[in-house]
């Protein structure tokens, strides 16, 4: 299959640039798009053989489930079974946007999209494109991240390009995302609401809502646990790596990057092509040694970083680098997400400076 790429033009979106994907979603193909986190590849929610070509196109494995995007508050009603007062604060709060909630699903939505799972999860993007695409094509877009199973999500077209090309009919391109990390997830089926994942709204933002909040524990170790049972079952899978090994120093900054530094020119003597992800504060001091550096992003700004890491990581595979070596970030804000990412790229290999 050809894959076609529309370049859209974000100041002057007409509904005549949605017609082909539009189409294309009501047929029960496959279509990438972007959102403001990362691109989805999206497929009619409702329409289990559509969800079957999302799992064989990501080559997902098919008990991970997907989040289900929506336009309109009032698509809650339909594809929840119960909606509890708190989804309705949160929806007010911070949709659209970068949060997902977990609900009990209703009939509407088919086992196949959930993964099996009796609960769904669900979407507001906040993203013009991605609202514009669900409105016109008149369905509920279910859309997993748009890369392949195992790599880091994709947060330009060309990323959904190397890695779906020949397995989708389309990919709209949006240009960059803003955000660049995947959703909160927040799972509000329990006693307590649970972050399943964290993203760009943090705990602080969502206990200002919802003041019992808590992390799911699977969130906070960070080594793998596998007595911790993920209850995002996408978190348990190896995730987000870039093909060379990576791996993270944490600590004191001074002393992560003489150990960085150091490693990594070790590395490059045994003959790897090495690749050091640093910050534009500290990328002046991997000066030794036949390195390729990676700026992440900048550490006075948090969401540079968290716009950047995946393309980052993917810098390192153009480069061919087999051993790659990492700066860790605090974790703070943004930065639970951010270290979340980059300790899944890592396989946790993760080392005290
Ligand atoms: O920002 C995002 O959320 C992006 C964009 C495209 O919206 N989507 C995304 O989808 O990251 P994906 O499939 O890569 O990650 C979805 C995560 C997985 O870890 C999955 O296990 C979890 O959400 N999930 C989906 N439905 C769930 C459910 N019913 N219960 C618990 N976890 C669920
Ligand atoms: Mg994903």
């Amino acid at each position: 299959m050809d894959t076609k790429m529309i370049t859209l033009d974000r100041a002057h979106l007409q509904d005549s640039d949605f017609t082909e994907a539009a189409a294309l979603l009501q047929a029960g193909e496959l279509v990438a798009f972007p959102t403001e986190t990362v691109y989805g590849l999206g497929g009619d929610a409702l329409d289990p053989s559509a969800s079957a070509k999302i799992y064989a196109a990501k080559g997902r494995p098919s008990d991970n489930p997907l989040i289900v995007h929506i336009c309109d508050v009032k698509a809650l009603e339909k594809l929840a079974s119960t909606v509890p007062e708190e989804a309705y604060l949160l929806a007010e709060k911070f949709w659209p946007g970068p949060l997902t909630m977990v609900l009990p699903k209703s009939d509407l939505v088919p086992k196949e999209t959930t993964g099996g799972l009796s609960t769904v999860a669900i979407r507001m993007p906040s993203d013009e494109i991605a609202r514009e695409l669900i409105r016109i094509s008149n369905t509920y877009i279910a859309a997993p991240s748009a890369n392949a199973s195992g790599r880091p999500s994709t947060t330009r077209a060309e990323h959904v390009m190397e890695d779906l090309e020949g397995r989708i009919p389309l990919i709209l391109d949006g240009g960059p995302v803003q955000i660049g990390l995947e959703s909160t997830i927040v799972d509000l089926t329990g006693e307590v609401p649970m972050i399943l994942r964290p993203g760009y709204i943090t705990l602080e933002m969502l206990s200002e809502v919802i003041p019992n909040v808590t992390y799911d524990p699977a969130v906070l170790k960070h080594e793998k646990q596998d007595n911790i049972v993920a209850k995002a079952p996408g978190m348990k899978y190896r995730h987000y790596a870039p093909k060379g090994e990576l791996t993270i120093f944490e600590g004191d900054l001074d002393r992560v990057v003489g150990k960085v530094a150091t490693e990594a020119y070790h590395a490059a003597l045994e003959g790897h092509v090495v690749a050091v992800l640093c910050s534009e504060e500290t990328r002046e001091r991997y000066a030794r040694g036949n390195l390729y550096l990676v700026t992440v992003g900048a550490r006075e700004s948090e969401e540079s970083i968290a716009a950047n890491l995946f393309h980052a990581l993917r810098e390192c595979d153009h480069l061919g680098a087999d051993r790659i070596f990492g700066e860790s970030f605090p974790e703070h804000g943004v930065g639970q997400a951010i270290m979340n990412r980059l300790m899944k790229a890592a396989g946790y290999r993760i080392e005290e400076a």
